[in-house]
């Protein structure tokens, strides 16, 4: 099978960084820096942030993302924010189950699912965040965790919509630390992540999903990163803060 039947996905994951003024400025800077990429480039910033990174994003190569969703259409949920609210300002992807909202914000692998859907019901595209903490790394559990996250994630989701689902590989160990996975290891779970689609629907529908790698990746080692067979595109976070490093890794996934 050939890698380029898949799309290339660079994302960038602000977390809780940039003012909606500080973003204007940002994606103006951006747009010049990706303006020849030759694969899908999106920045998934803050609630308030969207607008701003919406406005500065027309007419260019770059897409935007949230970060996050509440699985229900509307109601009694103080402070959060439906799949509808981010279609109706313009957003084309949204990142579900970071492992920061599973750490501290509680999220499961069960509200992963119910979000996953609320998602795609609205018309945006998941980034689904799955990936091993480092005790169940060095327990030898990393491949059942990856494989249990993506199957519950993916609960009734048709191979239909499966074209519209991003898998991010996010090892809870190399995120934000500088640890960053070996390509090897990267390939490997990544390819792990690939047999469970594969099982759960069929072998073209696994070839042709997006897997992107996240954790510390960056300007240095995101090419040999990307070089892999089944790693297509990163979810970076520090590294996305700044453009030229963006700018260098989105160069990086030729
Ligand atoms: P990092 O974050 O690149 O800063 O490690 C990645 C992520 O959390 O998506």
């Amino acid at each position: 099978m050939n890698k380029a039947v898949r799309k290339t996905i660079i994302a960038g994951n602000w977390k809780m960084n940039k003012t909606p003024s500080e973003t204007t400025e940002f994606l103006g800077e951006l747009k010049n820096a990706v303006q020849d990429a030759d694969c899908e480039v999106v920045v998934c910033v803050p609630f308030v942030d969207l607008q701003n990174a919406v406005a500065a994003a027309k007419g260019t190569n770059i897409k935007v993302g949230a970060e996050n969703l509440h699985f229900e259409k509307s109601g009694a949920f103080t402070g959060e924010i439906s799949a509808d609210m981010l279609i109706d300002l313009g957003v084309d992807y949204v990142i579900i189950g970071h492992s920061e909202r599973r750490q501290y914000f509680a999220e499961t692998d069960v509200t992963v699912n119910k979000k996953v859907h609320a998602a795609l019901a609205a018309g945006l595209k998941p980034i689904i965040c799955v990936g091993e903490h480092l005790e169940q790394r060095e327990q030898g559990i990393t491949a059942e965790v990856c494989s249990l996250q993506t199957k519950v994630a993916l609960k009734d989701v048709s191979a239909e919509d499966l074209k519209n689902i991003v898998i991010a590989y996010e090892p809870v160990w190399a995120i934000g630390t500088g640890k960053t996975a070996t390509a090897d290891q990267a390939d490997e779970v990544c390819g792990i992540i690939r047999q469970t689609i594969a099982d759960l629907y069929n072998q073209g529908v696994a070839e042709a999903t997006t897997i992107q790698y996240g954790g510390s990746m960056n300007a240095k080692n995101a090419k040999e990163l990307l070089s892999k067979y089944h790693v297509d595109g990163g979810l970076i976070g520090g590294a996305s803060l700044k453009t030229e490093d963006f700018g260098i890794i989105v160069a990086a996934a030729k």
